[in-house]
């Protein structure tokens, strides 16, 4: 990993998502102070953050000493003026409203240095409407996150109308430069890229359980024993690349048709109902048996480090 290109964060609420950022910064050697007004969830915060970084040394994610070394640098703060003081960065993870974004926002636009760069981890508001009429619109930004992103790379970048594109820039840079895989979207649609695409996944996985074309197991398995293998490594237009000897074109080319015939095919309202999300709970829990959910997001996490470890060792051409 490059030195990150700002040195002091500050990561403000320390929820679900907040604490996993505290693992990006601090892995990548950043002075991180964590504030979040709930005391309680604070104190839970460092403490998780402690705990799974001595979890990742023990199983080899990172170095012998780099536990310690990540407790150096993490900073508790009992204010926001505290957390932003001197910070570059500050990564937002509060409630998922935005009235509450919008108050932190110019909370924080009024704590914050005047070269500090102030993103959010919403995953759904507009920098725009976020930000809007604060002195310092210019340096906010969205910078979209995937659970949990000391694990999983993607951030979603979005400027909002009055970022700056100076902004846009080391943001990106900056995110790069801690060990994540920013991606930018050229303008803001509700569910961003990651979340929009998941959900037309989705849609048509309900409407074919839902009308008991196949059982959730059938469903489940086709996605992580097929398209999934493949999408781990490549996207749906990589994927179409290596579909037909000439690429891309000649795949979408030759299957064009077919596709638009299914496109017209896909359920628009997949019937989303209790009794259908009743029973893909039941399906589920069969498939993986009782009170695995813990033990599962342990497994996915300890493999997908592996799989991204592979992928370093034999790199995209
Ligand atoms: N959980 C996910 O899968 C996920 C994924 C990507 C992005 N996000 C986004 O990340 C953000 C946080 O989500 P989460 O799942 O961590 O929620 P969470 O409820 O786990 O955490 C929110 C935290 O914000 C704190 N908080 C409340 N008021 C605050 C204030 N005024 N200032 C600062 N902190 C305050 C709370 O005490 C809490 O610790 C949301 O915007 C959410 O959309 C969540």
């Amino acid at each position: 990993m490059t030195q990150p290109t700002i040195r002091t964060v500050a990561v403000v609420g320390a929820g679900v998502i907040g604490r996993s950022w505290i693992r990006v910064f601090a892995r990548a050697g950043c002075e991180t102070r964590v504030f979040d007004p709930d005391r309680e969830q604070l104190a839970r915060a460092l403490e998780w953050a402690r705990e799974s970084a001595e979890e990742d040394e023990a199983l080899g994610f990172i170095g012998s000493g780099a536990a310690a070394a990540e407790g150096r640098v993490i900073r508790r703060c009992d204010t926001l003026n505290q957390a932003l003081s001197g910070a570059g960065w500050v990564q937002e993870s509060g409630p998922e409203t935005l009235a509450v974004k919008q108050r932190i926002f110019a909370e924080m636009d009024a704590a914050a240095g005047p070269e500090t760069i102030l993103a959010s981890s919403t995953s759904a508001h507009d920098m725009s409407r976020i930000a809007d009429g604060l002195a310092g619109s210019h340096r906010c930004i969205v910078a979209h996150p995937v659970n949990p992103p000391h694990v999983i790379p993607v951030v979603e970048v979005l400027p909002g109308e009055g970022t700056g594109p100076e902004v846009l820039a080391a943001t990106l840079a900056f995110l790069e430069s801690v060990g994540q895989s920013p991606v930018q979207m050229n303008r803001y649609l509700p569910g961003f890229l990651l979340n929009r695409l998941q959900a037309a996944l989705i849609r048509e996985a309900v409407f074919l359980y839902g009308t008991g074309a196949a059982s959730a197991e059938a469903i489940d398995t086709v996605v992580r024993e097929g398209l999934g293998l493949r999408w781990a490594l490549l996207g749906p237009f990589g994927t179409g690349h290596t579909n037909a000897d000439g690429g891309a074109g000649e795949y979408y080319r030759r299957y064009g048709d077919a596709y638009r015939d299914l496109w017209a095919d896909l359920a628009s309202d997949p019937a989303f109902s209790d009794r259908v999300i009743d029973g893909i709970h039941a399906e589920t829990e069969a498939m993986h048996g009782p009170d695995a959910t813990a033990a599962l997001c342990a497994w996915r996490d300890r493999m997908v480090r592996r799989i991204r470890a592979l992928k370093d060792d034999d790199p995209l051409p």
